[in-house]
């Protein structure tokens, strides 16, 4: 029996996207990356109630995803991040997608494969990244090509922060100064105003001038990235994940734990094996160190994470019985235990934990 489960709490999406909101100016607009199915919370429930408060924008990685949020928000523009094929324009246009074009190449497919109508679409600048893009500096010719190309209509020019460094400001500086050459050479060729958009969460927190005509965050809407209080937007996150205690067992002290006995009792104790394992997306690097919140209690994950299991050390007398519910990931008793926790646990960041969680476990919406 499918003993977990996660719980998205929309209406705290809804006052993240308002808090956002307060802090951009009228002109600025909100392009919410969901790609990731909504980074592990679920891309139609979610595009859906941040629609229904008016995001107009978001993002995504692929078409397939692009169609999910067609479904759940049929008024709103969708820009795919990555590069989409020339077979894919037709879904593009007929159901109102934007692509971004990556390089002169790619902007010469899309045109043919669009031809006899208007394919909108964003240039996508590398200006650091060294990913996805034209080379700025060297994307002279590239643009030109670009906006020769008779069945493409540019309305847009982005580019992604490869790192918001605070000990190493220039970093992101050279890539703003980047970027503000690449479409002021865009929009010249262009002879109009393109809808400008660079940076994501962190960028958000940390240069407000760098807002444009769209901010694309994923992260700090689903309540990370807000450690300082004093950073501009504080967001709270929304995605809990609960299982229940399979068995509960009384064991004495040194007694082994798990496969290979990488944990032995320090006490006469009691252990908790949990109905999640790295199968279910808890990652195996939570293993012994871990934590889980049982009984409004903070308790060990001791022993290595299995496929299916977590053992927890829960100490002496706790009154614990089979059955008993786990927070692995959210609130108790006063008590929390949140993804950038376990990302610093496990050696990782909070996007991975997220976006690991298996789509076996059943989402459940609530607010
Ligand atoms: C191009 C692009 N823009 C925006 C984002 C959102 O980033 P964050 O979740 O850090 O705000 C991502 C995420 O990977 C991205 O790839």
């Amino acid at each position: 029996m499918q003993s977990s489960k996660v719980t998205v709490h929309l209406n705290i999406l809804a006052e993240n996207i308002a808090a956002l909101r307060e802090k951009l100016s009228p002109d600025c607009q909100i392009m919410f990356v969901v790609k990731s199915d909504a980074y592990g919370h679920g891309i139609g429930p979610v595009a859906r109630r941040a629609a229904e408060v008016g995001v107009n924008w978001f993002a995504v990685a692929y078409l397939e995803e692009a169609l999910e949020v067609r479904e759940a928000a049929p008024e709103a523009e969708i820009l795919v991040l990555g590069p989409v094929s020339g077979e894919e324009i037709p879904g593009c246009i007929h159901h109102r997608i934007t692509p971004v074009i990556v390089g002169a190449d790619h902007a010469r497919e899309l045109s043919e494969a669009a031809a006899g109508h208007t394919l909108n679409a964003h240039i996508k600048v590398d200006t650091g990244m060294g990913r996805l893009g034209i080379v700025e500096g060297c994307a002279d010719d590239e643009l030109d090509t670009i906006f020769g190309q008779s069945n493409l209509h540019i309305t847009g020019i982005c580019s992604h922060l490869a790192a918001v460094d605070l000990k190493r400001p220039w970093l992101q500086e050279k890539q703003h100064e980047r970027f503000v050459n690449a479409y002021t050479r865009a929009e010249k060729i262009a002879g109009r105003r393109l809808l400008r958009h660079f940076c994501s969460s962190r960028g958000v927190q940390y240069y407000p001038e760098w807002d444009h005509d769209l901010v694309r965050p994923g992260i700090l809407l689903y309540g990370y990235g807000c450690t300082d209080p004093r950073m501009r937007v504080q967001t709270r996150p929304f995605l809990t994940m609960t299982s229940r205690l399979m068995q509960v067992k009384d064991v004495p002290e040194a007694y082994p734990i798990g496969y290979y006995s990488s944990y032995r009792t320090t006490r006469d104790t009691q252990i908790g094996v949990v109905g999640m394992g790295y199968a279910d997306g808890y990652l195996r690097a939570m293993s012994n160190r871990g934590e889980a919140l049982v009984k409004g209690q903070r308790t060990s994950v001791v022993g290595r994470i299995s496929m299916n299991w977590i053992t927890l050390d829960l100490g002496p007398d706790t009154g614990c019985k089979a059955g008993d519910e786990v927070v692995l990931i959210g609130e108790q008793g006063g008590e929390s235990i949140w993804a950038d926790r376990l990302g610093r646990q496990a050696g990782t960041i909070a996007y991975e934990i997220l976006t690991a969680i298996h789509p076996r476990i059943p989402r459940v919406y609530a607010g």
